[in-house]
This record gives C-alpha cells, structure tokens and sequence, in this order.
C-alpha cells in the first residue's frame, strides 16, 4: 500500500508524512532528500551546473540510502548537510535535469518494492506512484510556508531574512510547477489538504483518517475522538 504526499516547499510535509507512517506501521521515504544529496554530491565534486550530463552521471554513480530521518552519501550521513540554504537554493539543478529524475524515480520505486509505505515529494502521486491507494496534496498559504522555513533555518542557526525567504520560495515553486519533468502538481485523484493554522498533529490525525479511509484499514479510537467531521 502506498500513501503519496505531494505538495510546495514548507507545506509541512516532512513532519507529518514521517508521523503519518509511524501511525500506520509504514516505511517513509523523502524523495526531496534523495535530490539534495544529488545536489551535494555535486557541489562536493564540483560538477559545473553548465554540465547537466555531469550531474546525470554523477546520480548513476553516487549510492545514497535514506532510511527514517537520515541520508548517506556513499556512506557518509549528510543528513544535516542536505538542510543547508547552499543546497537549497542549488536543488533546482537536479531536480530539473530529466536524467537525474529517472534515476531518482527508478529508486524511488525500488525502494517501495515490497513495503506499505508513506512517500513525500512533488511527483510522488503525479509520476511514480500513479496507482498509490491514498494521494494526498498538502499545502498552505506561501505566509505561512516562508515563517515555518524562517523558523526551521534559525533552529539550524542561519540567519535568512524573511523577505529572502519568501523570495526564494516563490522562485522555487515557479520552478517547481515549471519544469516539464515531474512538475509539482496535484493528481487529479488526490485529496488536497491546507495546513493553514492547523498544528502539526492536527494535520497528522486528518491525513491519517483520510489513509486509514482510502486504504480501508480499520480507525483508531483516537483518530476518531481528535478527527473534525469535515475531515
Ligand atoms: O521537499 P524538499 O524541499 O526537501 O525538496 C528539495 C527539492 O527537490 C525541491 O526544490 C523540489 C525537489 N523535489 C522534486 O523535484 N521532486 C520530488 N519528488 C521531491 C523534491
């Protein structure tokens, strides 16, 4: 069984698609970290974004394992690393370079071989998992996405000003709804979901009413006490 989470930069999914699978007993597998390590492997080889071929083959070469919150890269764990504003403002490189997405998807489906799992990105539902039981579109308002990235690079100790970061996001999702590979898109099939002013657990108890529902698994008692109506 497979649950897809797309959805914009900052809309969150990070958190509740990882609690999400803890609930129901899933793998998860963040398919944005599998492009940043791209993206650092890059930068660590000095591979020149004039040379997409380069980066293409570099994502062949290149072993990275994700498993819960942490990334290897050939073996080393840049988990932390991967976080940067460096590589986040450098990701659009892979994740635009068609070659590199049929690697990544390729991966993407390997790894869900097998498993129920939660999976989060942008063309999760859309490109790699057409046929998934349960897509969800997750988003919120681009306010709330830049104050919750603004928080997250300070818990890291960078200090972006809250203009830039608004810049920058409405520069990726332009690029993310763009690109003719796996652009950012809701499935026509999923259930889109606004995060706006709900916490994180919140958010959590609907997308998981809304899997236990599309999968047919049995609800929990305190899904269903927590759980709005509208949900
Ligand atoms: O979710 P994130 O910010 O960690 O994703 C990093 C980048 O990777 C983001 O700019 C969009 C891209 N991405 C993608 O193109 N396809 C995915 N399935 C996941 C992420």
């Amino acid at each position: 069984m497979i649950v897809t989470i797309d959805g914009p930069a900052g809309a969150g999914k990070s958190t509740v698609s990882r609690a999400l699978a803890a609930r129901l007993g899933f793998d998860f597998l963040d398919t944005g970290a599998m492009y940043r390590a791209i993206t650092l492997a890059a930068v660590r080889n000095q591979v020149a974004w004039s040379r997409p071929d380069e980066l293409a083959a570099l994502a062949r070469s290149v072993r990275i394992e994700v498993a819960e919150r942490r990334v290897w890269l050939d073996g080393d764990d840049v988990s932390s690393a991967i976080r940067a504003n460096e590589i986040t403002n450098l990701v659009h490189y892979s994740a635009n370079n068609p070659s590199v997405r049929e690697r990544m998807v390729e991966l993407q489906r390997a790894a869900a071989q097998g498993r129920n799992m939660v999976t989060e990105g942008r063309d999760q539902g859309t490109v790699v998992f057409p046929d998934a039981e349960c897509k969800i579109y997750l988003t919120a308002s681009p306010s709330e996405r830049a104050r919750r990235r603004y928080a997250e690079l300070a818990a890291r100790g960078e200090t972006v000003a809250f203009a830039e970061i608004l810049a920058q996001q409405q520069l990726r999702d332009e690029r993310d709804a763009a690109r003719t590979c796996g652009p950012l898109a809701a499935a026509r099939d999923s259930i889109e979901v606004l995060t706006d002013g709900l916490s994180p657990d919140q958010v959590v108890d609907r997308l998981e009413a809304l899997a236990r529902r599309s999968l047919n698994l049995p609800t929990t008692t305190s899904t269903s006490r927590s759980l709005p109506q509208s949900a």
